[in-house]
């Protein structure tokens, strides 16, 4: 069983960023160290452009093991790979046109997928075959040894919404959505983040504020805040927010 969740507080974006790229090398280090190959699932939005730009800058980009990573994510727009809202193209931006990662290990969700059904389809049969190289916990589902998240002030994760059916998918680790004022999106689920050996959270700014302290200091509803019920069944759990992110956490006793 998991344990407690590692919250780290740090002064602002940047230094979360600078966090989140430390535990991105040390997890890609121990990963290759201990199976030959690091699984991470990138994730979307705006948050992660601080950490992606670092990862292709020094010291990471010489550190970071990246002929054995191998890059998938965590959810993606129904657009085209260079459209300005897919977060394809956020990672190969700021960091995947630059690092020294094979194409063949960057695994896109695609997006653009004429039928997305399909697309979430493959994507699961292309997650399921890692089971041999990632390892799997108990029922089958492969393990990613990192999987990075943000969250909205809704405290939706990946593109899993407040009260959606997707929350209650236990089979399927892809799916599609279309949510109601965000859009159709390609997602993981919650069988697949929470077989993960290391999750992060990384929230900053004053506007999550509320969401985080509902998600870590408040009464169990993951239905409400998605963010909350990813909770690894066997792996670690870390939030790294900044202060503006903190502002409405209660000081522990
Ligand atoms: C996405 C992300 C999503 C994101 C949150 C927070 O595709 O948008 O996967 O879950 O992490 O919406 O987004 P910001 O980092 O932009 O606040």
């Amino acid at each position: 069983m998991a344990g407690a969740p590692t919250l780290e507080v740090l002064p602002d974006a940047a230094a979360v960023a600078r966090r989140a790229a430390e535990l991105f090398l040390r997890d890609g280090r121990d990963a290759v160290g201990a199976r030959g190959s690091f699984a991470v699932t990138l994730s979307g939005g705006s948050t992660p452009r601080a950490l992606y730009l670092l990862l292709a800058d020094e010291p990471y980009v010489s550190s970071v093991p990246w002929s054995r990573v191998r890059v998938f994510w965590g959810d993606e727009r129904c657009v085209a790979p260079g459209d300005a809202a897919s977060n394809y193209r956020l990672a190969q931006e700021t960091f995947l046109n630059t690092v020294p990662l094979p194409p063949t290990r960057v695994h896109r969700l695609r997006g653009e997928a004429a039928d997305p059904e399909q697309a979430a389809r493959e994507y699961e049969a292309l997650l399921r075959a890692q089971a041999r190289e990632a390892g799997t916990v108990p029922g089958g589902v492969p393990r990613m040894d990192l999987i990075l998240l943000g969250m909205g002030a809704d405290g939706h994760t990946a593109s899993l919404f407040p009260y959606r059916q997707t929350l209650r998918e236990t089979r399927r680790l892809v799916v599609v959505d279309d949510i109601p004022g965000v859009g159709r999106r390609l997602t993981v689920t919650l069988p697949l983040l929470k077989s993960a050996r290391h999750i992060v959270f990384a929230a900053v700014g004053q506007e999550k504020a509320a969401a985080v302290a509902e998600v870590l200091q408040g009464p169990w509803d993951p239905r409400r805040l998605p963010a909350q019920g990813v909770v690894p069944r066997f792996g670690r759990l870390t939030w790294l927010i900044d202060r503006a992110a903190a502002e409405c956490l209660q000081p522990r006793v």
